[in-house]
């Protein structure tokens, strides 16, 4: 398949997820809202205990004094664990670039500078670094090879992507059956992004690891979720809970994650 045939098919794959119109009309809230509490968890874990692929191969090729670019930073899960000396975070969503810096301050990060915007629409008003990180992202890009090419053309060193197995939603299909007769796609995985990104040319390679934490803490805060994505009213979190129950679904197995990482090609 070529290049041109794998970024389309990507595109209708992750085009097949859209919320069907009916649904969305009816919904309380914005479903595909991500909250900054729930990041910010990981973020803390990651902070207190650096670990994992992603953090290993950013920190390898990280220099002394050497700079990091987070693209789709949300709280900075994937880039303050390294405390690099520079730091520059893009993100479309002020409020993640805000508890991001406040983190950063406490943490013992040095420079740090924010960009408000969407990549790849932002890279050039953003500077180059010497590892660019960008964790949980592309499974919200319909775009993926000018997204890729831009994270590319800003490494001096190397790209390190993390992303699920497969769609971050995926946990919530036996919910969409249950509540609204709606079967969800079971494509585009990460197999995908992998194969994109080496018929761009990059010498990508891969590993899986399990999540560092546990997506939720409680059955309650899960079905709260639960209900902003379906479409649901929040005064249904109670049934969502125990349908959650009677499907097997709760408790979660641990999730599975996905690091891609490639030596920039500058
Ligand atoms: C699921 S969160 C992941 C945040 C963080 N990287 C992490 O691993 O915890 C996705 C973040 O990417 C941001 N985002 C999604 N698409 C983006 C784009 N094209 N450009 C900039 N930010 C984007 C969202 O606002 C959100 O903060």
């Amino acid at each position: 398949m070529s290049l041109d045939e794998r970024a389309a098919r990507w595109r209708a794959d992750l085009e097949s997820w859209a919320i069907p119109d009916e649904i969305l009309a009816s919904a309380p809230a914005n479903p595909w809202t991500h909250r900054v509490a729930r990041l910010a968890r990981r973020t803390d874990v990651l902070l207190a205990s650096p670990q994992g692929p992603t953090y290993g191969r950013a920190r390898e090729a990280l220099p002394d004094g050497g700079s990091v670019l987070d693209v789709g930073a949300g709280t900075g899960a994937a880039s303050l664990p390294l405390r690099p000396p520079t730091l520059v975070a893009v993100d479309e969503n002020r409020a993640m670039l805000e508890e991001l810096a406040r983190r950063g301050r406490e943490s013992g990060c040095g420079t740090i500078r924010l960009v408000e915007g969407r990549w790849p629409d932002a890279a050039d008003r953003t500077p180059v670094a010497d590892v660019v990180v960008c964790a949980h992202v592309v499974f919200n890009v319909p775009d993926l090879v000018p997204f890729l090419a831009a994270l590319d053309g800003h490494a001096r060193r190397r790209v390190v992507l993390e992303l699920p197995l497969v769609h971050p939603t995926s946990w919530l299909n036996p919910f969409w059956v249950r509540f609204h007769g709606l079967t969800r796609p079971d494509r585009p995985t990460s197999d995908d992004v992998l194969a994109i990104a080496r018929e761009m040319g990059f010498a990508a390679e891969c590993e899986e690891h399990v999540a560092p934490d546990a997506p939720f803490e409680s059955v309650e805060e899960m079905a709260s979720s639960a209900c902003l994505r379906l479409c649901l009213d929040p005064a249904r979190a109670p049934e969502v809970a125990r349908a959650a129950e009677e499907m097997g679904v709760w408790p979660f197995p641990p999730r599975k994650f996905v690091t891609i990482w490639w030596d920039s090609t500058e």
